[in-house]
């Protein structure tokens, strides 16, 4: 296939010698058993080391290409491989490769209606029609960001913006330093939160010391008389002006129930943002809405459909109740985003002046999957986890760490003869094993002081291909045993 390509590169012209190239790649992508080459990073790094051996003179499409496949795709992760079931990543989803292959063959730059006028309306449509299908009320607003981490760093930063204002000062021009006292401003999070949290807090000016964090209950979700408890003991030394609930956490995908913590955001009165980069997109289902009750009162709230929703990265949405929430930061200036301009300028409500075309592989993929198709997707690893959970329960070797409220299921090999601190190195081992020759893909965590085998549904799967990479995960703890500890 690939010599008929070069031959057929005379006669045709660079759109279908790309789309040849782009057939061979799709093509061998379905040609690999394993997620990756399994090779070491010494192989890795060897392998790759053409790929930077630049040279005055450029090298043919063709070549490249070459290179390309055989020297770099084996070492890539394929996420279509049912076997990979460590990260929130997805391949990309028929209906959104079209809008993202628009996108990128216009590289439209969403900043505002003078750079895109087709690309800045789409956003701004697209937004709309997210906040209606989330029914976040009709005052919201959102904007397209790079990342889940970014979302929630802007969220914390509105969060200030708003408290200046409430103590009577412009944060975008005085900053940290207007507050009398910043060293008692704190953000609360649940202790299972995700690290970007601690970048946000770093990145607004304040440190790690200005979080706290509350403890979790035995599903690992915001335990919420404790929380009432330890926000009294708090409050009167400190300054409460953001609190962060969790709706699908990163180790175990645990909810935190939001409206209780609503309810206590607003007797401290203090900014309550929704961490649903990962979970979010699950309230979509309809027997699983009522597990996200509450998130209509969040002042802001991240979502990255660049987790399960299959786009491509990068794709984060940040939500706010309240459109006003934005204006606070916007940044004019002479050359874009005029004061007083009436058309769309999606760049004033997220830092970056350059922004990616995100809405259109969103839209794009609404529009092929249908809504019915999106809850399908979304339902069937939730569904194959849960009969997981079942299944397992009746498993004497397994040590099931939480119940799946979403589509991960953290879990232990057993081993009555060992220690914690053993236990705990014996799971790294599995880890190691598992993930070793490129098979399978699993991940590790840790749940205080246990060290977890983590398992993440995100593509639609069956109970049975999960059951797979479990049966694996036994054989590489029933070979570490035999070989000793
Ligand atoms: C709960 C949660 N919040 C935030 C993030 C950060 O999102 P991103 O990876 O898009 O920066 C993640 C990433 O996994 C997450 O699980």
């Amino acid at each position: 296939m690939y010599l008929r390509v070069i031959g057929e590169v005379k006669h045709r012209n660079l759109e279908n010698i790309f789309k040849s190239l782009r057939k061979i790649f799709s093509m061998r992508k379905k040609e690999f058993e394993k997620i990756y080459s399994g090779a070491s990073m010494k192989q890795v790094r060897e392998d790759l080391k053409q790929l930077v051996d630049f040279q005055k003179k450029g090298m043919s499409i063709e070549s490249i290409s070459q290179m390309f496949e055989e020297r770099l795709i084996p070492h890539l992760m394929k996420y279509d491989n049912s076997g990979f079931l460590s990260m929130f990543n997805t391949t990309i989803e028929k209906g959104a490769k079209l809008g993202a292959d628009l996108a990128l063959d216009y590289n439209q730059g969403v900043t505002d209606w003078y750079v895109s006028p087709g690309g800045a309306v789409l956003e701004e449509m697209c937004i709309e029609e997210v906040i209606k299908l989330f029914e976040l009320g009709s005052e919201a607003d959102g904007t397209f960001m790079y990342s889940g981490t970014y979302a929630n760093q802007e969220a914390l930063y509105l969060a200030l913006h708003k408290k200046a204002e409430q103590e009577g000062f412009d944060f975008a021009q005085k900053g940290i330093k207007g507050f009398e006292k910043p060293e008692k401003l704190l953000v609360l999070i649940s202790q299972d939160a995700h690290f970007s949290l601690k970048h946000a807090v770093r990145m607004i000016g304040l440190g790690e010391e200005n979080l706290r964090k509350l403890a979790v209950d035995e599903n690992r979700r915001i335990d919420v008389a404790k929380m009432q408890k330890q926000v009294e003991d708090i409050q009167s030394a400190n300054d409460i002006f953001c609190i962060v609930a969790t709706t699908g956490t990163t180790s175990t995908g645990s909810i935190d129930p939001v409206l209780p913590i609503a309810k206590i955001c607003e007797k401290t009165n203090s900014w309550l943002h929704v961490d649903g980069a990962y979970g979010l997109a699950y309230s979509l289902i309809p027997k699983y809405k009522a597990r996200f009750s509450g998130i209509e009162l969040a002042d802001s709230i991240t979502w990255d459909p660049h987790k399960q929703f299959g786009v491509p990265i990068p794709n984060s949405i940040l939500f706010v109740r309240r459109k006003e929430d934005f204006h606070r930061m916007a940044l004019h200036s002479g050359y874009l985003y005029r004061k007083g301009e009436d058309k769309p300028s999606p760049g004033l409500k997220s830092p970056p002046s350059t922004r990616p075309f995100s809405a259109l592989p969103l839209v794009s993929s609404i529009l092929y999957l249908g809504l019915d198709g999106i809850i399908e997707r979304l339902s069937s690893p939730l569904d194959a986890v849960a009969e997981l959970y079942q299944k397992l329960q009746k498993d004497s070797e397994i040590e099931l760490c939480n119940i799946p409220e979403t589509g991960i299921l953290c879990f232990r090999l057993k081993n009555e003869s060992m220690n914690q601190s053993k236990l705990n190195s014996y799971q790294q081992r599995i880890y190691d094993e598992v993930n070793k020759d490129g098979k399978f893909s699993i991940s590790l965590t840790k749940l205080d002081d246990r060290s977890v085998l983590r398992l993440v549904a995100i593509a639609p799967t069956t109970v049975e291909t999960l059951m797979k990479s479990i049966e694996y995960v036994k054989e590489k703890a029933k070979q570490i045993i035999d070989q000793g500890v």
